[in-house]
């Protein structure tokens, strides 16, 4: 007996028809009309989208950094994933300085297991060599194991940002194993002595965070990440793009190099300086994340890049700490406010109202740039389209549903929310998990520690 859900319109990245999808098992073995009910459990989706399960590429769950550690572990950070239509996420396993790829990973699976809820992969971020440059021969022990793409930091100097030398040994191995190298893309070096200079004339209020990390910064070592890439030719893919600038310079490289992807994220389409920073008051802090928020007129040009094809993604770079405990490290210096904001739960939600419902993105493209592309350019064989074959990771959505964003109801850890009393139209009606139904009504339903991690092949960012 398998799970059949009747009469939907099934949305894929190539278009849309009223059909039903069989899920056996696992697995999804049939989509098309009148598939007959013999002995199948029905989902009946007559009002409802069905699409593949959202994959969220950049996450930061249980995550050491600016004097604490990301407010959700894989628990409560995957349950809120999939209460907002996420199958899978991709997180960062970091290497610390002085220790092997090798034991970010044991470190990384540790976090995850008995808890993830969801199927997950990793990134693994390179921020030292090593003795004899043994993290770049890790570098194919870790594609043996699924891991196949790197990130690799520009800003956050001392910390986790490498040189330009170190960057392109890496990007050299990566082409030579067909990996991926994936850049936080700042000029860490100049928004560093910026940042002393604020703090020394006094400026220490969250807003400077946002002035102090310019999108010339931003766009310079776009710039320079995707050159350093296209003489390694290894493919390149830039986290985070925020603004018009850096789109400029990513659109000026694909124009030649075809190797270069970019992702942008939820926050920076909807919100800016202008509504979330301006200067006013201490809560800013909750908008404290890297790259900054930037002016509202960078939003539409990064809308209109998902359109025509310049950025492949939409991620949220969920990176929680609660207000109250974590963010209030910086209350005298905006330099120890921890950089994130939390954002897995919303990710479908925002895209829809703000892409789908505004006319901006057809359905099938919403469904290319949370799903599909991100299976397709991380080397996810089994993920991110319903066909025979694939994981039976279904969202079943529901285009006319009425949401309001409250902190006092997500699954977040945080105790606020990026979107806090925004409504929505368009939400998650039940989530399928390999098969398995894992949301429904709005709540998690399944096993916590059911996730699995997911092998990726290295594919050199694939083809979109
Ligand atoms: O502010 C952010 N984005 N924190 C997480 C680390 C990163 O740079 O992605
Ligand atoms: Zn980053
Ligand atoms: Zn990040």
């Amino acid at each position: 007996m398998g799970t059949l859900i009747q009469n939907g319109i099934v949305v894929t990245a190539a278009g849309q028809q009223r059909a039903d999808v069989l899920i056996e098992d696992e697995l999804i073995v049939q989509v098309g009309a009148g598939i007959p009910a013999v002995e199948h459990q029905i989902v009946e989706a007559t009002d409802l989208l069905v699409m593949p399960g959202g994959i969220d590429v950049h996450t930061h769950l249980d995550m050491p950094f600016g004097g604490t550690v990301s407010a959700d572990d894989y628990r409560t950070g995957t349950i809120a994933a999939a209460v907002g239509g996420t199958t899978s996420v991709i997180d960062f396993a970091l290497q610390s300085r002085g220790h092997t790829l090798r034991e970010a990973l044991d470190t990384w699976l540790a976090k995850s297991k008995d808890k993830a809820c969801l199927d997950y992969s990793l990134h693994m971020a390179v921020t030292d060599l090593g003795t004899d440059g043994k993290s770049l021969s890790e570098m194919e022990e870790m594609v043996a194991e699924g891991i196949s793409s790197f990130k690799l930091f520009m800003a956050y100097p001392n910390v986790l940002m490498i040189d330009d030398g170190l960057m392109f040994q890496v990007m050299q191995k990566a082409a030579s194993i067909n990996a991926l190298c994936c850049i936080h893309a700042e000029n860490g070096s100049a928004i560093d002595v910026v940042v002393a200079q604020y703090i020394a004339e006094g400026r220490t209020a969250p807003h400077f965070h946002a002035h102090s990390r310019s999108a010339k910064a931003e766009a310079e070592a776009t710039h320079r990440a995707i050159a350093l890439a296209e003489m390694t030719g290894c493919a390149v893919y830039i986290v985070h793009l925020s603004n018009e600038e850096a789109l400029r310079e990513l659109r000026h490289a694909q124009a030649h190099y075809s190797r270069a992807l970019a992702e942008t994220c939820t926050q920076y389409l909807v919100l800016s300086i202008e509504d979330q920073m301006p200067g006013k008051s201490w809560e800013e802090a909750k908008f404290v994340f890297t790259p900054p928020l930037r002016e509202k007129r960078n939003q539409e040009p990064l809308w209109e890049a998902l359109t025509d094809g310049s950025l492949s993604v939409v991620s949220t770079d969920h990176c929680p700490f609660r207000f109250a405990d974590q963010k209030s490290l910086g209350k005298d210096d905006f330099t120890r406010i921890p950089n994130g904001g939390p954002g897995i739960e919303n990710r479908l939600q925002i895209l829809w109202h703000f892409g789908v419902n505004s006319g901006r993105l057809t359905p099938e493209k919403f469904v290319e740039l949370c799903c599909t592309n991100p299976a397709k350019i991380f080397g996810m064989t089994q993920k991110g389209e319903l066909k025979p074959g694939k994981d039976a990771d279904v969202l079943l959505w529901d285009p006319n549903a009425e949401y309001t964003i409250q902190a006092a109801t997500q699954c977040m850890a945080t105790d606020y929310n990026m979107f806090e009393g925004w409504t929505v139209r368009g939400n998650a009606s039940k989530v399928f998990s390999r098969g398995e139904l894992v949301v429904d009504k709005g709540k998690w339903i399944g096993q916590t520690g059911r996730g699995r991690f997911i092998k990726r092949v290295a594919n050199g960012g694939g083809t979109v």
